[in-house]
């Protein structure tokens, strides 16, 4: 087991950083294992409705930039920046080909298995979550990409790497770049949030957070 003041250090290290210290690079080996972390996050139904894409070319990130107010300084200096894509409705909807070839073909499903859990998930999307226009399924797929941004943060603190979540871009603009500049197919996938990965340039502020009072209820 790991030791419990490590997990807290690391999680007490962790903060959104803003400038990056350009001259150092991850590791390959370091990077590849942060996104280990993403691929083995969980998600609704195991359907993984991500796709990330790692951005070293200079001229991509300058073109990011256009979009992503949030992101200039750290597009300018981290190390690795990442964005995180996401499955659109038509791929994450409980009779999409998607979703059929995935229980098949990755799942390892039996048809009949895959056909009980396809009326499952009609019932969670329609019924239970109301995941019932294109946006909402967007949504909905993107929260699970946000477990696994959760976990990229939380392991690369373990490692020492400083990262900054962000969601500060226009969607529509930055979903326009991807398509003309990074050959992203649009129609398949949307923008949920990008990530920057480095080592900081200066020290952070003292964190804030609420008590744990203010924040946990027990009903015992
Ligand atoms: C989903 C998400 C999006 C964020 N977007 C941005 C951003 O665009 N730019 C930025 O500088 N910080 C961004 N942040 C960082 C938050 O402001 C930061 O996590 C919060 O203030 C708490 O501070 P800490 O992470 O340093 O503890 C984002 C954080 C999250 C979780």
């Amino acid at each position: 087991m790991i030791d419990k003041k490590e997990i807290l250090k690391a999680y007490q290290f962790r903060h959104a950083c803003k400038l990056f210290d350009p001259e150092k690079i991850i590791s390959d080996e370091d990077f590849s294992f942060i996104i280990e972390t993403a691929r083995l996050s969980p998600s609704s139904l195991g359907l993984e409705p991500w796709h990330f894409i790692e951005v070293q070319n200079k001229e991509l990130r300058s073109k990011l930039k256009e979009g992503a107010w949030g992101a200039t300084l750290k597009l300018e200096t981290a190390s690795h920046f990442v964005v995180c894509l996401t499955l659109k409705s038509s791929y994450m909807k409980y009779d999409s080909p998607y979703v059929a070839d995935f229980m098949k073909n990755v799942q390892h499903h039996p048809e009949e298995v895959a056909q009980a859990r396809r009326k499952m998930m009609e019932n969670f999307q329609t019924r239970d979550f109301d995941l019932t226009d294109e946006r909402k399924i967007f949504d909905w797929a993107s929260k699970q990409c946000y477990i696994a941004l959760g976990n990229m943060l939380t392991t690369a603190a373990m490692l020492g790497i400083d990262s900054c979540p962000i969601e500060g871009f226009n969607r529509e603009t930055t979903d326009k770049i991807l398509k003309n500049d990074f050959g992203v197919d649009t129609d398949k996938y949307g923008i949920s949030y990008m990530i920057a990965f480095g080592y900081r340039a200066n020290n952070p502020g003292p964190k804030t957070r609420r008590p744990i009072e203010k924040i946990l209820t027990w009903k015992k």
